[in-house]
């Protein structure tokens, strides 16, 4: 078999008991051979200020190369007044600076969001994908994962035990399998995360 596909996985929820971290953990154990999650945390990651872009702080170098390692990255994240939390937001904006040195530029991503509520995050999911689109990074469509009243679906020990989720995040998982491997980079080697697209860089010039 060929060597698994590295996804970053990052949560955007800080919360110590966050359902969205549980989520994440059992995205890590649901994964196919072919993929190999591991959660790559924001927490320590400085307000993003542009002062500083020309030389960042350690915790942005460092968090930047882990984003440069992976060949995907999997969003699992709550939603937060209709939107993305700010931390997730923060960790996005800080590792895609310098413009033309995005860590994320080409990754292949997809979206988990989680929610206690009815409508599973929905907002949160659809704000990000705005951002991937400018960031470059092709979203996985189908399935989307919305998931809703996450409460019961863990149990006291924060694993994921309602049985038709599980079947359902094994088949979104994949189908990112199959998404990695339609849109990562045929080298397996990365592209250059300072290489912005032809498209990137029209858009920046209108923006
Ligand atoms: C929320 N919550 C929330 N839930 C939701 O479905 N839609 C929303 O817009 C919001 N807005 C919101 C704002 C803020 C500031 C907080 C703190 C919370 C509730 C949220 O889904 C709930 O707290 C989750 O448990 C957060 O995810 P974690 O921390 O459990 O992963």
């Amino acid at each position: 078999m060929a060597t698994p596909r590295k996804v970053a996985v990052i949560v955007g929820s800080l919360r110590k008991g966050s359902f969205n971290r549980k989520m994440a953990q059992a995205l890590i154990g649901l994964a196919p051979p072919d993929l190999k999650l591991g959660i790559e945390e924001i927490r320590d990651l400085p307000f993003f200020n542009q002062d500083n872009e020309a030389n960042p702080p350690p915790e942005v170098v460092a968090f930047k190369e882990r984003i440069a390692q992976a060949d995907a990255v999997l969003f699992v994240t709550p939603e937060y007044n209709r939107s993305v939390p700010g931390v997730l937001k923060n960790a996005i904006d800080v590792a895609s600076r310098p413009y033309g040195k995005s860590a994320w530029s080409g990754k292949p991503a997809a979206i988990v969001s989680v929610s206690p509520g009815a409508i599973g995050g929905f907002g949160a999911n659809h704000h990000l994908r705005q951002s991937l689109v400018f960031l470059d990074m092709p979203a996985l469509q189908q399935p989307e994962a919305y998931i809703t009243n996450c409460a019961p679906l863990f149990d006291d020990k924060g694993a994921l035990v309602n049985e038709s989720t599980r079947a359902y995040l094994t088949k979104f998982l994949q189908a990112f399998a199959q998404w990695i491997e339609r849109n990562a980079p045929a080298d397996r080697s990365n592209a250059d995360p300072g290489a912005a697209t032809p498209a990137a860089r029209k858009e920046h010039a209108r923006a």
